[in-house]
């Protein structure tokens, strides 16, 4: 038994490019300067024969298709044995449309964001006979897959966009945004793409983990307004910037984790450019960017 994850898609929703940016990272994209992304999921195996899928991106269709590992081995035969959500946002759920053939999984998320699904019947494509809904409560651990426990916790977000009411609490602890811990045999491993604050009780938990993937949506908080695609802040969004003394990177910088992976990237994020100075930043802090097609053994 080891520990394999696959980054699928390494992007946050929209993708990049994304299809109504040309914003500087978007242009790279499609000129093929810059790798493109697909949007958030991760692949996680502790046999590298039966895999999770952490997150079901519009994109899976596509991600499964670039990943062998998640190819059928016979007919209507997939190697993924279950799908986990961390929250209802379109990026992490819209993907299980696309996953509707017939195909027995079991589906993990908390209960309220099974609510989410259950009050959208276009969901009801999955079969109830064939993919079996799980509620998972917060702190309980639970087997994702043979030899690999998870359990979930809250992490400071918010509801989906959708769901947003007049007054939105970005920083509501709960169920509808958790990170998952991952324990396999003595590997203990983090997945948290959406968090908009690092805790005390966050960077306990974390402390001396093995593997951590962290949301690494933005660079600066007022990100999309200095690119001039948006008007919202990234606290708004219910997402921690990387930088600056209340970034990610400071708040992670002592918590002895043997490795750093950020996913989630807005298109708008300059650590995608290789040759940026932001990138360049943030590996000298030790974090790693993902790439979609990106492998980890541990
Ligand atoms: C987010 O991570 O903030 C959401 O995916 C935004 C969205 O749904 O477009
Ligand atoms: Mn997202
Ligand atoms: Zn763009």
């Amino acid at each position: 038994m080891a520990f394999r994850a696959r980054v699928l898609g390494a992007a946050a929703g929209g993708g990049l490019p994304q299809w109504n940016c040309g914003c500087e990272n978007c242009g790279l994209a499609r000129s093929g300067a810059i790798p493109s992304l697909t949007q958030s999921s991760l692949a996680v195996s502790a046999d590298g024969e039966t895999w999770a899928v952490l997150n079901a991106s519009p994109d899976i269709r596509e991600q499964i298709a670039a990943n062998a590992c998640l190819h059928p081995t016979g007919p209507r035969k997939s190697p993924i044995r279950s799908v986990l959500l961390t929250n209802g946002d379109i990026d992490h759920v819209a993907g299980l449309l696309s996953l509707r053939e017939q195909q027995p999984f079991t589906l993990f998320a908390t209960g309220e964001i099974h609510g989410v699904l259950s009050a959208n019947p276009i969901f009801d494509a999955l079969s109830a006979e064939k993919v079996s809904r799980q509620s998972i409560e917060v702190g309980t651990p639970f087997d994702l897959l043979e030899g690999m426990e998870a359990t979930l916790f809250p992490v400071p977000g918010k509801v989906p966009l959708y769901m947003e009411a007049a007054e939105v609490q970005t920083d509501l602890e709960g169920e509808q945004t958790v990170g998952v811990e991952l324990v396999c045999g003595p590997e203990r491993i983090f997945y948290i793409p959406g968090c908009a604050l690092v805790t005390e009780r966050l960077a306990d938990r974390i402390r001396g983990a093995d593997l951590l993937f962290f949301d690494g949506t933005l660079w600066t908080d007022d990100e999309m307004q200095r690119t001039g695609v948006g008007t919202k802040t990234g606290r708004r969004m219910g997402h921690i910037s990387m930088s600056g003394p209340e970034g990610s990177i400071a708040a992670m910088a002592e918590m002895g984790i043997a490795r750093k992976i950020f996913v989630h990237m807005n298109n708008t994020n300059p650590v995608l450019r290789p040759v940026s100075p932001e990138r360049a930043e943030a590996e000298a802090a030790g974090w790693r960017i993902a790439q979609d097609g990106m492998e980890i053994t541990l």
